[in-house]
Formats: structure tokens, C-alpha cells, sequence
């Protein structure tokens, strides 16, 4: 299926749960697809390759071997495309790499930015002047070094602020859409914030640890949850922002109409659906890499933030993101009881 006449040059910068699957995706039309992975994770991925595999089919898990994978962006001479794919927290040392080595005397490279929630527009443009955002609707993650898992493929969705070089989202459109569906948005900013809404469900698995240890509650992780995202939506609502339906997540209507209903009529639609949820990437770092560092703030921080600008109580979100704050950088981590978490932010 490769192009022969694909002559682009693209570097996966970040070979996590989103960079790994990207590449999978795009590797069959692409001869010169390169991913850049760092540590066990790069030994991991020369020595044995990238498996990548669906949600409950393990067993039919791809392993791709003999691919292009590199640990210096410096490696690959004027690439045409980079998508960053780190998270948030590493996301200036990566810049700081890509603008150190990469020249592209004459034509810079087009950055193709995946990390959830909105710092990334504040900090790429110090950087570099052709970006475009991709907002992830699928979710990934990572159960080893080299081995990702997926829930299912899902767009993502391509915007530009202010929908300033739509000739560079064409192109970003052009090069995901061959191997993954892709969309593109001229509201890349209420669609970045209606995807931070659902986010906001990654800190609450996190600090329950749902799908590590037994949940003793749905009724009290129904309502962390369901009130969350209802103050989220308010919180957007009364800053300006409006919706924009992202892939299969749930709508705001839906967040707002569940608040309505009896307790056990939304607890048996909510365990259905939490028994769908696969484990966050907030999940791996806190959890499973103890990381201690993890997208809290760029997420739950922001909800928290922007209540206080418009003057809105935001009284779940203020106290749940105040809890992960302590808890997570503990050294020890270890998911707390949910009906212990509902108490603490409801009372
Ligand atoms: N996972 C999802 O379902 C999902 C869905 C939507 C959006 N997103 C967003 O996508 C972004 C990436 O998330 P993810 O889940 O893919 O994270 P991840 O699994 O932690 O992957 C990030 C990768 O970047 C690598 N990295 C970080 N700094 C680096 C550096 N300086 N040099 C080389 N490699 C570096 C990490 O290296 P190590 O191997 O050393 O850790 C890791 O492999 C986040 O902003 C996240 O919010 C994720």
C-alpha cells in the first residue's frame, strides 16, 4: 500500500499510546515514517518491535518490526511533518530538541500537535510558526514498552487558532486521513474544551483506581462523575464556549439530562458505560509508572481556573482537583475509596 510517490518525511515524535498508534496507522503509506522513542521504550521497540492491538483482541495483537524508529529527531534531515505526540508536561524539552536540530533551510516543518487540553497553543508558537491541533478521540494505552492497546479508531480532529493556515491543516488532513479517520473544525477551541470535559473522568479512575481495584460505589462514582462534567459544562457555558460533538463521547445534554434522573435508573446506564472505560494514560503515570507527574493541571487545573475568571463556584471540580493534587504527588500513590472521594468533595 505504500505511495511510491509519498516522498513526505514524517517523524512521530513520542512513542506512547497515541504516537505508536498513529504510526501503526500511518505506516503502511509511508515509506518514510520515522518514530522517535527514548529509553527501555526505544530498546523495547529495536529489539522487539511495535505491537499494537484492539481492545479484547489481544490475540490478534500486530507486532510491525523492521520499522524506522530512531532517538534523535536529528536523524532524519528536513522532515516535512512532526507530530508531537508527549504529553503536556514534557512538551517544552521537546521543542526546545525539535528548534535546536531541525533547520529546514527555507521550508520549516509542519507541526502536528495531540496533546490533550490548550497549553500547547500558548507554548508551540514560541516555537514554530506552522502548527496544527489534533484533537484525539480515540482512546490508547500502553501496557509495556512496545505494546499498545486501543479501544477503537476514532477521528482525529484538525484545527488551527483562529483557523489561521488552513493551506497547512489541508496538508495535515491529507497525510492522517490515509490510515486513520480525520476531521478538521474552524471551532478548534470549543472543540479542545469539549474534549477537556470528558478528560475530566481521566483524574477520577485515576484516584479511584477503576479497572486496578474494586469499586465499592457506582452510585458514588456516578455522582463524582456526572458532577464534575455538569460544573464543567457549566463552567464553559458561562465563559462563551458552546459544544462540539466529538466522536462517540457522550453530548452535554445527555451529561445534564443524566443529573435529572433517578439515582438507579442512571446508575444502570453509567455501569454499563464505566465498564467500557479502559484505563486512563493519566492511570499509567500516577498508577503504573508512578511518575508522580501528570496532566492534572493542564486538565482539572484548567476547569478550576477558568471558574474563578467568570466568577462560577465551581465548588466539585475546585475540591476533586484539590485532592488529586495531594494525593498523586505522594510517592506511594494508592487509589483512595470512592465513597471516601464523593464524601470529601460533596461535603
Ligand atoms: N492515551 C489516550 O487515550 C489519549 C487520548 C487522547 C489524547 N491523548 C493525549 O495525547 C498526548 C500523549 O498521550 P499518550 O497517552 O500517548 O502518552 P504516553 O503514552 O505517556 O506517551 C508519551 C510518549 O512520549 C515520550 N516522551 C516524552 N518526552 C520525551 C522526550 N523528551 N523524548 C522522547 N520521548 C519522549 C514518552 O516516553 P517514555 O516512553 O519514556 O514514557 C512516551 O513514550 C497527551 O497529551 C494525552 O493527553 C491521549
Amino acid at each position: 500500500m505504500i505511495d511510491k510517490d509519498a516522498k513526505e518525511k514524517i517523524v512521530i515524535y513520542g512513542a506512547g499510546a497515541i504516537g505508536s498508534t498513529v504510526f501503526a496507522w500511518l505506516l503502511p503509506y509511508y515509506r518514510n515514517l520515522f518514530l522517535l522513542a527514548r529509553g527501555k521504550n526505544l530498546e523495547k521497540l529495536r529489539s522487539k518491535g511495535l505491537t499494537i492491538y484492539k481492545q479484547h483482541k489481544k490475540d490478534k495483537a500486530v507486532t510491525y518490526s523492521g520499522i524506522k524508529i530512531i532517538e534523535d529527531i536529528a536523524e532524519v534531515s528536513d522532515p516535512d511533518f512532526i507530530i508531537i505526540s508527549v504529553k503536556n508536561y514534557n512538551l517544552t524539552e521537546v521543542c526546545e530538541d525539535i528548534k535546536s536540530k531541525i533547520s529546514n533551510e527555507g521550508s520549516e516543518p509542519i507541526i502536528i500537535a495531540l496533546q490533550n487540553a490548550i497549553n500547547n497553543q500558548e507554548l508551540l508558537p514560541e516555537y514554530f510558526s506552522k502548527i496544527v491541533y489534533g484533537i484525539v478521540c480515540y482512546n490508547a494505552w500502553r501496557d509495556d514498552y512496545g505494546v499498545v492497546g486501543y479501544q477503537h479508531k476514532a477521528p482525529i480532529v484538525l484545527g488551527t487558532i483562529q483557523n489561521q493556515h488552513p493551506e497547512e491543516r489541508r496538508k495535515a488532513y491529507e497525510i492522517l486521513s490515509k490510515g486513520l479517520p480525520t476531521e478538521i473544525t474552524d471551532e478548534l477551541q470549543d472543540a479542545a474544551r469539549s474534549k477537556m470535559l470528558v478528560n475530566l473522568t481521566n483524574s477520577v479512575v485515576t484516584l479511584v483506581g477503576h479497572g486496578i481495584k474494586k469499586i465499592s460505589s457506582i452510585n458514588a462514582l456516578r455522582k463524582i462523575i456526572s458532577n464534575l462534567m455538569n460544573e464543567g459544562i457549566q463552567i464553559l457555558k458561562k465563559a462563551g464556549y458552546h459544544e462540539v460533538r466529538l466522536g462517540n463521547m457522550p453530548s452535554w445534554r445527555t451529561v445534564t439530562f443524566g443529573m435529572k434522573l433517578p439515582g438507579f435508573i442512571s446508575n444502570i446506564v453509567f455501569k454499563k458505560n464505566i465498564s467500557k472505560m479502559v484505563r486512563s494514560s493519566m492511570a499509567y503515570d500516577i498508577i503504573i509508572a508512578k511518575k508522580q507527574k501528570s496532566e492534572l493541571d493542564s486538565l482539572n487545573g484548567y476547569f478550576v481556573q477558568l471558574a474563578e475568571k467568570v466568577g462560577f463556584n465551581s465548588k466539585y471540580n475546585r475540591k476533586f482537583y484539590e485532592l488529586c493534587k495531594k494525593e498523586f504527588t505522594k510517592p506511594d500513590f494508592e487509589p483512595l475509596d470512592v465513597e471516601l472521594v464523593w464524601k470529601k468533595i460533596s461535603e
